[in-house]
């Protein structure tokens, strides 16, 4: 599996699968959510509204993920997955790696080639950058695969690439 990290937006990206960091009530929001279904159209928020409506309390758990069309957007499916809020005193990390881990598996299991990730948490939630990065790849690298041969990490400015890449390197 070929991992890299690259500078951009990762609504542009031409991957099968695009990853959304979203949050747990699935109706859009900022950052690269707003992004995603603002880029992709209309039909991405009306099947994340239909699937709410059937999960319990209309809330995805933390950690768990859906799939949905891609509308408007180069990619096929987006996987909306919600990671976990930064603490200082209680350690997600096993909740930030499997965000990757299992959503490269639910990507795998839709047949796709290739996956985008943004940095998961590293916005809104605020997860410390390096450390964002270090979950994203320990992440990945624990997924095994049948058909994903490329994951893509597109970051949206040079500290997040600069933070992926050393990720990366380790
Ligand atoms: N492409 C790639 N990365 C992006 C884009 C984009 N178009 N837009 C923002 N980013 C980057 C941010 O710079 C950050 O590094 O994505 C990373 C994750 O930031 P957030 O989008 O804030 O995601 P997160 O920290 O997981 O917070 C999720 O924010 O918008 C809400 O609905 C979302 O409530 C949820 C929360």
């Amino acid at each position: 599996m070929d991992l890299r990290a690259v500078r951009g937006d990762i609504t542009q990206a031409d991957t099968d699968v695009i990853v959304n960091a979203a949050n747990p009530g699935l109706l859009g929001g900022g950052g690269v959510d707003g992004a995603i279904h603002r880029a992709g159209g209309p039909e991405i928020l009306a099947e994340c509204r239909a699937i709410a409506s059937r999960l319990p309390g209309a809330r995805l758990p933390r950690g768990q993920a859906v799939a949905t069309t891609a509308g408007r957007l180069p990619a096929r499916w987006v996987v909306h997955t919600a990671g976990p809020i930064w603490s200082a005193t209680r350690d997600h990390s096993a909740v930030l790696r499997s965000c990757y881990t299992e959503r490269l598996r639910a990507a795998d299991g839709l047949g796709a080639h290739s996956v985008a990730f943004p940095a998961i948490s590293a916005g809104v939630y605020g997860w410390p950058l390096d450390d964002a990065a270090r979950q994203a790849v320990a992440g990945v690298r624990a997924a095994s695969v049948e058909h994903v041969q490329e994951v893509r990490f597109v970051l949206f400015d040079d500290r997040a690439l600069d933070a992926f890449l050393a990720a990366l390197e380790d």
